[in-house]
């Protein structure tokens, strides 16, 4: 499906970031890291009236500080949006303490090391599949020996490839159909590039969500299986049975969180082994010993150099960020990918270093709302790198499209056109 961006977009970018940034501007997609690192150098947090009042904080010491405070920062508006949106119930991700601990008590076992370590083998063989079909029609593909090409076959990583792991990761889990991942992959589209301007398009996308979710709920409630459908819908706390409304909101929040986050990353780790041959042949030397450290190292560096996601909460308390006062009412951005670029966190920041060995980024986030789902992440990163450098390791950027990145709440490649024989 295709869609056109909102014409009213470019006379609305951008030109002063610290006193007036926008997430959704189509820099951020490009240039989000150094736009936070000139922010950095002037002050600890950006501003913005486009949202009503909102800060964007570019420093470790100011995104941990808001995360780590769910007295004066709410949960409950978990992305940075027009104050007029339609907001709905998607726990844990949603719920301030004391609400929140139930809902993540009852989700956690299902993302356990151990849970997760088990889909190993079934994960590696679906992306095997994956590689076939890519070499598949690139070998049929027109495209392959033209001269945009310099005769080498070509493919879309992200379209082809990083965009449909997480989606059979995660639909495995729920247990729904494979068959439904255009519905999903659209539903995201929508929801994270077209809603947060558009009201009207986040009301239609959420009740198609809602109604796919309510008859999931039903159908599980008939016939149950060995899946997380079927856990959610007799879902209690506190031996109290949980309304169906939250049930709906825990299944829409692990398909949207389990999908574009990981296939960012995936993308994103992607198009920089594609831009940078010498750390695609240091992989490529250890191919043959998947549980070599520098699989590990590479998937660490790639989570902090691009984290993908940036959350937000709403104040409810008057309180100071680093210095700066912030009214209830406000808004703030937690911009986890900015802290990972912080010169007085980690060294060298801007040098992306495959073998960093100490790295504790916060892609994942940090206190009571730290992801759930980083074990299936990280184990769909390693095995969607591994199997591709494994299949192509010589492959390169063809320099002849473009690459778009997706802007404001999760940011990755939207397309990484390859030569797969570099
Ligand atoms: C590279 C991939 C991923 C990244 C970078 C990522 C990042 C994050 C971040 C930053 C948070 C904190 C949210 C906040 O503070 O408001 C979070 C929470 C969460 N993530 Fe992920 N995530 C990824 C993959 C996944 C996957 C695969 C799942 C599986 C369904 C998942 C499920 C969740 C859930 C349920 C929460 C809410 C936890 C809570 O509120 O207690 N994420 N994630």
């Amino acid at each position: 499906m295709a869609y056109e961006e909102s014409d009213t977009v470019e006379a609305n970018r951008v030109t002063d970031w610290v006193n007036d940034w926008d997430w959704l501007d189509p820099a951020w997609g490009s240039n989000a890291i150094e736009i936070w690192n000139s922010v950095r150098e002037q002050c600890p947090m950006a501003l913005t009236e486009r949202y009503g009042r909102a800060f964007m904080p570019v420093t470790m010491e100011a995104v941990s500080a808001i995360a780590n405070d769910t007295v004066n920062f709410s949960s409950i508006f978990v992305s940075v949006a027009q104050p007029d949106a339609i907001r709905r119930p998607a726990p844990p991700i949603t719920s301030d303490p004391p609400d929140h601990h139930g809902h993540r008590r009852l989700l956690l076992p299902s993302f356990s090391p151990r849970r997760i370590a088990e889909m190993e083998a079934e994960l590696r063989e679906y992306t095997q599949q994956l590689i076939a079909q890519v070499r598949a029609k690139a070998s049929d593909s027109p495209s392959a020996g033209s001269a945009g090409s310099a005769g080498s076959a070509t493919a879309d990583a992200a379209a082809q490839y990083s965009q449909h792991i997480p989606v059979h990761g995660i639909a495995q889990m729920i247990g729904v159909p494979d068959s439904d991942a255009d519905l999903f992959r659209d539903w995201i589209y929508r929801n994270f590039q077209l809603a947060p301007r558009d009201n009207k398009v986040r009301e239609q996308v959420t009740a198609e969500m809602r109604a796919y979710f309510f008859d999931l709920l039903d159908k599980r409630a008939a016939e149950p299986q060995d899946d997380l459908a079927t856990l959610i819908t007799n879902a209690e706390i506190n031996g109290e049975p949980v309304a169906d409304e939250l049930k709906v909101g825990y299944l829409l929040l692990l398909l949207l969180a389990g999908i574009d986050t990981t296939w960012s990353a995936i993308g994103s780790g992607l198009w920089h082994l594609a831009t940078n041959p010498g750390d695609l042949a240091r992989l490529a030397a250890v191919v043959d010993d998947p549980d070599d450290m520098l699989w590990l190292t590479f998937t660490e560096e790639v989570l902090r150099y691009y984290a993908p996601v940036t959350m937000g909460r709403k104040v409810i308390g008057d309180t100071e960020i680093q210095g700066c006062p912030v009214r209830a009412g406000e808004q703030v951005l937690v911009t986890f990918p900015a802290a990972n670029h912080d010169p007085l966190a980690f060294e060298d920041p801007h040098e992306f270093r495959i073998d960093r060995a100490e790295n504790r980024h916060v892609a994942f986030g940090l206190g009571i709302h730290r992801c759930l789902g980083s074990n299936l992440a990280r184990l769909e990163m390693h095995i969607a790198f591994h199997e591709w450098v494994r299949a192509f390791p010589n492959f390169a950027l063809d320099t002849s499209e473009e690459t778009t990145w997706t802007n404001g709440q999760i940011r990755g490649p939207r397309n990484i056109p390859v030569l797969l024989e570099g």
